[in-house]
């Protein structure tokens, strides 16, 4: 039987180790003989970097943030993410929509029905067929990502964001428990990457 499309979207606040995980589950993939898209947002396209390069230098006001990471979103899903869907591939995206009710809604105050309204407008009913949220106390993720030269604009902000973001998230997870799986980040790696195996063979059974 030919394999379906599989969309993951991995989050959670820096520091939670999200990039070596989403590395070694797309070894793992490809080792099944699966063919992996890895792909990050905002981002994933020239055009979608361009307005990532924007957001993370640039000031702005948080509801323009939230308009130009749907933008980003909208060319990403339409030029990688529902192709490589289309095509059968595993799509391992590095931050997607969760992100944007995380960080603009609950870290920047933009109205949540603003946000689901965008949601819908840009995605329809396309949503991961799994959501992995690293969890950890933010000041944990301050000590892992340790001190950084150039902190882009969500770097530079404080505990007390990054512990509306870590709510933000978990309130989502509440919304969406079928598809959004929270892992406690604070663990080893190790201890991190079996129940992310687990979750994901799940998954894929
Ligand atoms: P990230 O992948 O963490 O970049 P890096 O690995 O280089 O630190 O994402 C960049 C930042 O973008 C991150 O701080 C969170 C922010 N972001 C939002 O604020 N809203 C969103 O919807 C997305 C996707 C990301």
């Amino acid at each position: 039987m030919q394999p379906t499309g599989v969309f993951i979207s991995f989050e959670g606040i820096d520091g939670a180790g999200k990039s070596s995980h989403i590395q070694a589950l797309s070894e793992a993939f490809r080792q099944q003989g699966r063919e992996v898209v890895q792909t990050r947002e905002p981002g994933g396209t020239a055009l979608a970097e361009k307005l990532r390069d924007m957001v993370l230098h640039q000031p702005m006001d948080a509801l323009t943030e939230a308009l130009l990471i749907f933008a980003a979103r909208r060319d990403h899903l339409q030029t990688v993410i529902q192709p490589a869907l289309d095509a059968n591939r595993v799509v391992l995206c590095d931050r997607f929509t969760d992100a944007t009710f995380a960080y603009q809604g609950a870290g920047r105050g933009v109205a949540h029905d603003k946000l689901a309204t965008l949601e819908r407008w840009v995605q329809g009913n396309l949503q991961p067929d799994l959501t992995i949220i690293f969890d950890l106390p933010p000041a944990v993720g301050r000590a892992r990502a340790g001190s950084i030269k150039t902190p882009d604009r969500f770097e530079q902000e404080n505990e007390a964001f990054f512990g509306r973001v870590r709510d933000g998230y978990l309130q989502r997870a509440r919304e969406a428990p079928q598809r959004v799986r929270v892992v406690d980040a604070s663990h080893s790696i190790g201890e991190v990457q079996t129940a992310l195996a687990l979750i994901v063979e799940d998954l894929c059974r």
